[in-house]
C-alpha cells in the first residue's frame, strides 16, 4: 500500500467494549460506531466465530471490511513458556501493523473487545502500540462482573465496602491473602483453579456466600451458589462472586 502523503488525514481506532454477551448490553455509542465504522476488526480462537464479534453482530456495518485476528495459540504452549510470550507480541505486532494500515490510509476502524476494553481486555496490547501514531477513542462496555452480578440479584459492595478483583491463576497463599483484605470479590479466568479456589474461600468461611456465574447474559447461563458447582473445569466465560456484607445496615 502505498503511503499516504504527510499532509494526510490518520483514521481513528475505536476501541469498543462491547459488554458481557447479551447484544442489547451493548451501549447506544458503541451500536452508533459499529453502524458506521467501515472497517471492524476481532480477535478470536481457531476455528471460533469470537466472541466480541458475535455479540456485536446485530450492529455491525454490513459493508464493513472485516478484520479476524486469530490467536496463534488455544492450548498448545503454556503461558509459563518463553515462546509463549515471544509468540503473542509478535502476534500483536502483526495485528497492529495491519491496523496501522487502514489507519494510516485515513480509514477509521473498530476494535470489538468483550465486557470494557481496559478490563483484562487483548485490545490494550493495540492500544500500547497505536496510541503513539493515531488518535484513539475508547469508549467503555459493561463488564462480565457487572453483567453477572445483576443477574444473579447479587448487590456487591455497600458504602465503604472494598471490592477486589482477582484472577483464579493467583498462588493460594496470595489468593487467601488477597480476598482476607476485602469486603467483597469477584474471581476471574477460573478454568481448572476452582478446587484451590473453593479450599481458599473454605478456610476463609466465604463459600456460603460465593455464587458461581457461567455464560453470564448468554445462552446457557448458568448462576448457582458456589456449594452447588462440582470442582470440574470452568468454562472460560465463567467468573466467582463474593458479595459483601449482606442488606443495608
Ligand atoms: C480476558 S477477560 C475479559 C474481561 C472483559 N474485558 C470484561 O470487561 O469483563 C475474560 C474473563 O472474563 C470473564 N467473563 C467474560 N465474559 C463472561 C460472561 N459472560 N460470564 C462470566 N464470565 C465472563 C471470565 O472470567 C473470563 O475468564
Amino acid at each position: 500500500m502505498t503511503p499516504p502523503p504527510s499532509d494526510s488525514p490518520v483514521g481513528t481506532l475505536h476501541i469498543l467494549g462491547v459488554g458481557p454477551g447479551d447484544p442489547e448490553l451493548v451501549t447506544l455509542r458503541a451500536a452508533r460506531i459499529l453502524g458506521q465504522a467501515p472497517a471492524h476488526a476481532f480477535f478470536a480462537k481457531r476455528g471460533r466465530t469470537g466472541h466480541a464479534r458475535s455479540i456485536a453482530a446485530p450492529h455491525l456495518n454490513p459493508a464493513a471490511e472485516e478484520l479476524r485476528f486469530e490467536y496463534p495459540y488455544t492450548t498448545e504452549l503454556s503461558v509459563e513458556d518463553s515462546r509463549y510470550a515471544e509468540g503473542m507480541a509478535a502476534f500483536y505486532d502483526s495485528c497492529a501493523a495491519t491496523l496501522a494500515g487502514r489507519l494510516a490510509a485515513g480509514q477509521d476502524v473498530a476494535l470489538l473487545c468483550e465486557g470494557d476494553p481496559f478490563l483484562y481486555g487483548s485490545a490494550m496490547y493495540l492500544f500500547d502500540r497505536l496510541r503513539p501514531r493515531f488518535p484513539v477513542e475508547v469508549t467503555p462496555g459493561i463488564t462480565a462482573m457487572s453483567g453477572c452480578w445483576s443477574r444473579a440479584l447479587a448487590p456487591m459492595v455497600h458504602g465503604d465496602d472494598i471490592l477486589s478483583v482477582l484472577p483464579a491463576t493467583m498462588p493460594a497463599e496470595e489468593l487467601a491473602a488477597a480476598l482476607g483484605r476485602c469486603d467483597a470479590a469477584v474471581v476471574m479466568k477460573l478454568g481448572r483453579n476452582l478446587p484451590k479456589l473453593r479450599a481458599v474461600l473454605d478456610a476463609l468461611g466465604l463459600t456460603a456466600r460465593a455464587l458461581y456465574a457461567e455464560r453470564g447474559t448468554m445462552p446457557g447461563e448458568v448462576i448457582l451458589p458456589l456449594a452447588e458447582r462440582d470442582d470440574s473445569p470452568a468454562p472460560y466465560f465463567s467468573l466467582v462472586l463474593v458479595p459483601g456484607r449482606q442488606g443495608a445496615r
